[in-house]
């Protein structure tokens, strides 16, 4: 499918480029003018602020009081290309959609510093597909093509904040160039660079300086994205239900993951994400047997056996870009294997000592720290690694077979606030309204000559979604069966007899 092209004339009609399988084809005038006209008025005039609304009111008011007398430059991103002519799925930058609530692209929310201290907030967006040149129908971005926009008012009474045409944004942001510019680096290449020209740094010195400007600003956003807000909390709780839903649709379709590969597992995880949500939060990691062993095993096309174990992690975000991140690993059979089961009762020893390690006011590396420890324990005992355990732990060198740190905050990033304050994270005290990921694993690389040739081959990692509460913490995700004996009940009602 390809739109036609109406070839450059004297009015106001604007160029189209070719597309790849397109005729370019002239447009008549009588059709242009013909295309113009008879269409109804579909604005909406009595509209309701999203639920997030007031959410989002707050955390603008919060960033402005952070950074009084500077102007903050926050983009959704634009579309990018996957290839010639079409696009990866559109989806807006965090900090632009935490502070707007509007998944849209190519738009901007943009704070100008006003004369009372404070900062008047407006936010571009597309406006609606201009009729009268051809724009809605030509040109393969029109309305016609990708669906109705909101209409600036409608965007302004539905996300309770002020809104403007994002083409008047070059022009705003040329307008005052005294002021000292903030921007989210990274999503929008376009505006990045406009910021850069007006800031017309000079020297190594005033570049060192803007860039420290605008992590400051990054830094801050993730630091007041740190603690979730109750709304975020049902959010990401909508996230985790549904991710629940969609690994039962996979122990349900493991006979048909047999007959074909990882990507059956992949692709029926996908169809729960995109019809309860918007989209997996990342991408979904199906690894059966020896693929487990990678820890971002993506590609998904290996083959699903009777005998293996199938390391499933995934996460659906939801349409308001909250994600899940959970991880079981299952038998393909139903049953444990015993070397298999050794392994899994392991890591979910582990996954115990983290998760009574996660409480408000305990230091943020506390389960990392516990997990880590049983582990190591256990590959001791096992005659794997050489005591005494501190030597193991203060040379860290469990990691052979653990390899990733045991969790990370969550949010609408799946690594969340990763770019937060050390002090305020890393090296920080939970808080309640934190939430993060309990998630050890053991692997055992199939070439690996340091381990017993019947561990070759097997990864296990269990992952859950942890909630700080204010008098200890809450499993997001409790209702995955986590033991190995709750994964083979579970297993055996969803597994076809
Ligand atoms: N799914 C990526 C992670 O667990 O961190
Ligand atoms: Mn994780
Ligand atoms: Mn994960």
């Amino acid at each position: 499918m390809s739109e036609q092209q109406r070839p450059q004339d004297e009015t106001n009609a604007p160029v189209f480029r070719p597309r790849k399988n397109g005729q370019a084809q002239t447009v008549s005038d009588e059709l242009a003018a013909w295309m113009a006209t008879g269409w109804a008025d579909t604005e909406r005039r009595d509209l309701e602020p999203v639920e997030q609304a007031a959410h989002t009111a707050r955390r603008r008011a919060a960033i402005s009081a952070a950074f009084p007398g500077d102007r903050l430059v926050v983009p959704a991103g634009q579309l990018l290309t996957r290839s010639n002519d079409t696009e990866y799925p559109f989806r807006a930058a965090t900090n632009y959609a935490y502070l707007t609530g509007d998944t849209s692209d190519g738009g901007c929310l943009v704070f100008t510093p006003d004369a009372g201290g404070g900062h008047e907030v407006v936010l571009y967006l597309k406006p609606r597909s201009n009729r009268d040149n051809g724009e809605f129908w030509l040109g393969g971005y029109g309305e016609l093509w990708t669906g109705r926009r909101n209409s600036l008012s409608e965007a302004a009474d539905l996300l309770g904040v002020a809104t403007a045409d994002v083409t008047t944004l070059d022009g705003a942001l040329r307008s005052d160039h005294g002021v000292t510019t903030r921007i989210v680096r990274g999503h929008d290449a376009a505006l990045d660079a406009l910021v850069d020209e007006l800031r017309a740094d000079a020297d190594e010195e005033s570049r060192a300086k803007s860039a420290q400007l605008d992590e400051e600003l990054s830094v801050t956003l993730a630091d007041h994205r740190l603690v979730k807000d109750e709304w975020e909390i049902t959010q990401l709780q909508l996230a985790v239900d549904a991710t629940v839903r969609g690994f039962e649709d996979v122990a349900r379709a493991l006979p048909q993951a047999k007959d074909t590969s990882e990507r059956y597992v992949e692709g029926t995880f996908f169809l729960r994400a995109r019809v309860e949500g918007n989209d997996v939060g990342y991408g979904t990691i199906a690894a059966s047997g020896a693929n487990a062993t990678t820890l971002h095993w993506t590609r998904n096309d290996g083959p699903v056996r009777e005998g293996d174990l199938l390391l499933l992690d995934a996460g659906v975000e939801t349409t308001t870009l909250y994600t899940a991140d959970v991880t079981r690993t299952m038998p393909v059979s139903g049953t444990f294997t015993d070397v298999q089961r050794r392994v899994y009762d392991l890591v979910y020893a582990a996954q115990e000592a983290g998760i009574a390690a996660v409480a408000p006011g305990r230091p943020f590396m506390a389960f990392h720290e516990a997990s880590q420890r049983v582990l190591a324990e256990g590959l001791i005992a096992w005659g794997l690694l050489e005591g005494p355990l501190e030597r193991v732990l203060e040379l860290g060198l469990q990691r052979r077979y653990t390899l990733h740190g045991t969790g990370h905050m969550l949010g609408m990033d799946v690594h969340d606030c990763a770019v937060s304050r050390q002090e305020a994270h890393l090296y920080g005290d939970l808080e309640p309204g934190m939430v993060l990921t309990v998630e050890p694993g053991l692997y055992f690389q199939p070439d690996d000559l340091t381990v017993p040739e019947e561990l070759r081959g097997i990864g296990v990692r269990i992952e859950d979604d942890v909630l700080v509460t204010e008098d200890g913490s809450r499993v997001m995700s409790a209702a995955l069966p986590r033991s190995s004996a709750e994964v083979e009940a579970w297993l055996a009602e969803r597994l076809p007899r």
